[in-house]
């Protein structure tokens, strides 16, 4: 199957009323881990690669190992995705390049760290989305603003400091026609989202579910969904890692959001602590190795147990075969002739 839009496969899990996992990916063994994964657990996947991952990798490199993804894994829809776009110039870079959906994350000046005014939001994703529209690829957009810092990119903070306004969420997706939305509720990117044990009630889901009912037509996205599980950490420590103790989002809470209208979730994190676990490991327990092979092997491997987890864990496991792909080219006809439009259905409260 050829890369699809991520549009496509949001749509589809809303039908099924289900989730996809968004993975960060900066290198082949990564790629590999969440592709094994979707095979074993027969799952639709969005690949994602931010800039930092695209400067490390050259993202060239990126796209030519997301075609062989696509070449060896036939049966599995992939959506190749810029994850938190800075500028236009990102995103249409990325769209030049092949990726089949963007973010615009225009909450955050081109800085990547300062807050922007909502106008200015609007303005840079109503452009990217003109641009990415043209050419039948995906838009997310971003309101509101995430805790935290990934990849230098990031207001930091705790993730409560500047949670979605839903009025400001459905005029921002009128105005914007964005395909997804990044809201905050809660969450911050990173490994220290929680200081201490969640009791179940972390996220603002009443925002949650109040943005979904008034725009039921628009994906949502929750960033910051690590679950930072104790026994990965655990893992990090005990070959000479030092974490400090720390809580991430509990899945039932992502399983709750899922329910009220929540689509694309990402994760990166759990992946990073799997990975890094697992070299620690073979590096502590035979100091004589040195083939890279020798901890790369089992470090794709934790990755991908970590992924297959969250695959069942959405909802996305079994639903690879649903489809076919739609191509970009059709996707740039619907929305041309607005069967693919996300306008509201009442815009007022
Ligand atoms: P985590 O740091 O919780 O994995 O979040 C990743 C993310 O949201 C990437 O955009």
């Amino acid at each position: 199957m050829p890369l699809v839009s991520m549009r496509q496969l949001l749509d589809e899990a809303a039908k099924g009323g289900y989730g996809v996992g968004a993975f960060n990916v900066n290198n082949m063994e990564q790629i590999q881990a969440i592709m094994e994964a979707a095979q074993q657990t027969k799952s639709p996947v969005i690949i994602q690669a931010s800039r930092g991952a695209r400067q490390y990798a050259q993202d060239r490199y990126l796209y030519h190992l997301m075609l062989a993804a696509a070449e060896l894994y036939p049966e599995i829809p992939i959506a190749m995705h810029q994850d938190h776009g800075n500028s236009f110039e990102t995103c249409k870079s990325a769209i030049e390049l092949g990726f089949t959906s963007v973010m615009m994350d225009g909450s955050l000046k081109a800085d990547g760290k300062t807050p922007t005014e909502f106008e200015e939001n609007v303005e840079v994703t109503r452009r990217v989305v003109e641009y990415a529209h043209e050419r039948g690829v995906t838009v997310e957009g971003e309101i509101g603003v995430l805790g935290g810092i990934e990849d230098g990119h990031g207001a930091g903070g705790s993730g409560l400091e500047h949670v979605t306004d839903p009025d400001q969420a459905v005029e921002f997706a009128e105005r914007t026609g964005v395909d997804a939305l990044a809201i905050a509720i809660g969450t911050s990117h990173g490994a220290y989202k929680f200081s201490k044990k969640p009791d179940g009630s972390v996220l603002k889901m009443d925002l949650l579910i109040e943005i979904h009912n008034r725009l039921p037509k628009t994906h949502l996205v929750m960033h910051g969904s690590s679950s930072v599980p104790k026994e990965l950490q655990d893992i990090v420590n005990q070959y000479g890692g030092h974490l400090k103790e720390t809580w991430g989002v509990p899945v039932e809470e992502i399983q709750l959001g899922i329910k009220n209208g929540v689509r694309k979730i990402n994760v990166d994190t759990d992946n990073r602590l799997a990975i890094t676990g697992a070299i620690r490991k073979v590096l502590w327990e035979s100091p004589e190795k040195f083939d890279p092979r020798d901890y790369n092997k089992p470090a794709r491997e934790a990755m991908q147990k970590v992924v297959a987890t969250r695959m069942v864990q959405f909802g996305q496991a079994g639903h690879a075969g649903d489809y076919s792909a739609v191509s970009i080219a059709e996707q740039a006809k619907g929305y041309a002739n607005g069967t693919l439009s996300t306008a509201p259905l009442v815009s007022a409260k």
